[in-house]
C-alpha cells in the first residue's frame, strides 16, 4: 500500500479522525492538555508504559507514543484477536467503566482496555500496546503515514 498524507490541522483539540492505511484504520487523535495528563494517571496501570517491546517505532517508546505529544497516531486495531476498540474518552461515562477511568479504548469483544496513548493496562486479553504505523510529519500539521 502506498503511504497516505493526512491533514491533520482542522483536527480541534480532543477530536479524532480514522485514515485508511493498507487496509488498516489508522487513528488520529489531537490530545488536549487533559487527555495527555490522563497517561500520567494510567503510567501503573498499563503493562509496557515506555513500549519497550521490539516491534514499535523508536518514536513510539515513550509515554505519550507519538512524535509530538498531542497527535496519536495508532492502528485502530485490538491486539488481541483484531476487534475494532472504541473510544471512551470521557472518564466514568459509558458503558460501565469505573469513575477513575481516566479515558481511551475499550476492545467489544473481549473488554481490552488502552489509554489514551494506545497502552494496554495489566491483565488483559491484549498482549500489547495498540500498533503505531510507521509515519512522519511532511510539515507542521502534514502527516506521511506509511
Ligand atoms: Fe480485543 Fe479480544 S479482540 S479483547
Amino acid at each position: 500500500g502506498a503511504p497516505v498524507e493526512v491533514d491533520v490541522g482542522k483536527l480541534a483539540p480532543g477530536e479524532m479522525m480514522t485514515v485508511e492505511w493498507r487496509g488498516k484504520p489508522v487513528w488520529i487523535l489531537r490530545r488536549t492538555e487533559d487527555m495527555l495528563a490522563s497517561l500520567d494517571k494510567a503510567e501503573d496501570k498499563v503493562s509496557d508504559p515506555s513500549s519497550d517491546k521490539p516491534m514499535q517505532p523508536a518514536y513510539a517508546k515513550n509515554k505519550h507514543r507519538s512524535i509530538k505529544p498531542e497527535f496519536l497516531v495508532a492502528v485502530g486495531i485490538c491486539t488481541h484477536l483484531g476487534c475494532s476498540p472504541s473510544e471512551k474518552f470521557k472518564p466514568g461515562a459509558e458503558g460501565g467503566m469505573s469513575a477513575d477511568w481516566p479515558g481511551g479504548f475499550l476492545c467489544p469483544c473481549h473488554g481490552s482496555m488502552f489509554d489514551l496513548a494506545g497502552r494496554v493496562y495489566k491483565s488483559m486479553p491484549a498482549p500489547d500496546n495498540l500498533e503505531i504505523p510507521p509515519h512522519q510529519y511532511l510539515a507542521d500539521t502534514t502527516i506521511l503515514v506509511g
